[in-house]
């Protein structure tokens, strides 16, 4: 069934005014994508953010002096990007849709579509996958939603509404998937939300991400869970460590650690899409993975 675009559009514009508003482990996922995108500047002069929403990271990028073209289908996203940028110089914004960028191949040396603008593209993820690809010049981060922490939320959900385990559940379990008018159940998951609904969805493995990457002619540098600790850890503790920045600091050091020494393949954090994946367009030079 195809995606309705225009209603996913008019979901995210009711959500712009919250966007930045980071709740529990969602500011140790941005904070890791941070340190993530920092190991990947070298030799990068031109950035493409997809789904840059309200300009998080797309509006300091290019106060560092990259040119950076920021893409996201919501005009509302765009216009709080646009009123937060300022003067901010090298910042083209883009009204436009990660399944069909406007943009020539490897148009970019560095392409971002974190949080977002793939997962929340339904059965036309893929597509967003394969064009954030195929504008690549040199490095891509993407970061997704991770099936095994969406498994486990949706079982909560489930649980808590009506005590027993909704078909929503299975579909994310076997497929990964989610949309709202699958079964009748599924009003359940998204009542008191934004507009009482929940977009579209495809959530991955990292195997899966990694597949399509490869298929894409992409190399992997890393594909895997984005801040595991953060999730397991407990929210109170997360909320305790965020308060004293010498704590916090050693805390997301000990994330990095966790990710890539004790549970590489995640789930990543419970908020904010949690299965991360950088990749390169390989050959003689390619940067190395950390
Ligand atoms: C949760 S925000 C993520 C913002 C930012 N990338 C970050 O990581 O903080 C997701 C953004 O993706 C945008 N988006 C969702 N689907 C999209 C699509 N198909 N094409 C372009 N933008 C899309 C939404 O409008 C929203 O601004």
């Amino acid at each position: 069934m195809p995606v309705d675009f225009r209603r996913e559009r008019a979901w995210w514009d009711a959500k712009a005014p919250n966007e930045e508003v980071d709740f529990l482990d969602e500011a140790v996922n941005r904070a890791l994508r941070w340190r993530e995108i920092a190991r990947r500047l070298g030799g990068v002069a031109s950035i493409l953010e997809v789904g840059g929403a309200t300009g998080a990271f797309s509006i300091p990028l290019a106060r560092r002096g990259y040119a950076v073209t920021h893409v996201d289908f919501s005009p509302a996203m765009l216009d709080s990007a646009r009123a937060k940028a300022g003067d901010a110089g090298g910042l083209r914004f883009v009204q436009a849709n990660a399944v069909a960028l406007p943009f020539p191949d490897r148009a970019f040396d560095l392409v971002l579509n974190m949080d977002g603008a793939v997962s929340f593209c339904g059965e036309m993820a893929e597509q967003a996958i394969r064009e954030a690809c195929r504008v690549t010049g040199r490095m891509l981060i993407l970061s997704v939603s991770h099936r095994a922490s969406l498994i486990a939320g949706w079982v909560e959900q489930s649980a808590k509404v009506c005590g027993r385990l909704l078909p929503a559940v299975y579909a994310m379990f076997d497929r990964g998937a989610w949309r709202q008018d699958q079964f009748p159940d599924n009003l359940h998951f998204s009542k008191g939300g934004t507009q009482d609904y929940l977009g579209v969805h495809k959530a991955f493995l990292p195997g899966e991400l990694r597949a399509l990457l490869e298929g894409a002619g992409m190399r992997v540098l890393r594909c895997g869970g984005l801040g595991t600790l953060a999730n397991l850890c407990g929210m109170d503790a997360v909320e305790a460590l965020r308060a004293d920045a010498d704590a916090y600091t050693a805390f997301l050091d000990l994330c990095e650690r966790y990710d890539l020494e004790i549970l590489p393949d995640g789930p990543g954090t419970w908020r904010r899409a949690g299965l991360i994946a950088v990749a390169t367009l390989g050959g003689a030079g390619a940067p190395q993975n950390h």
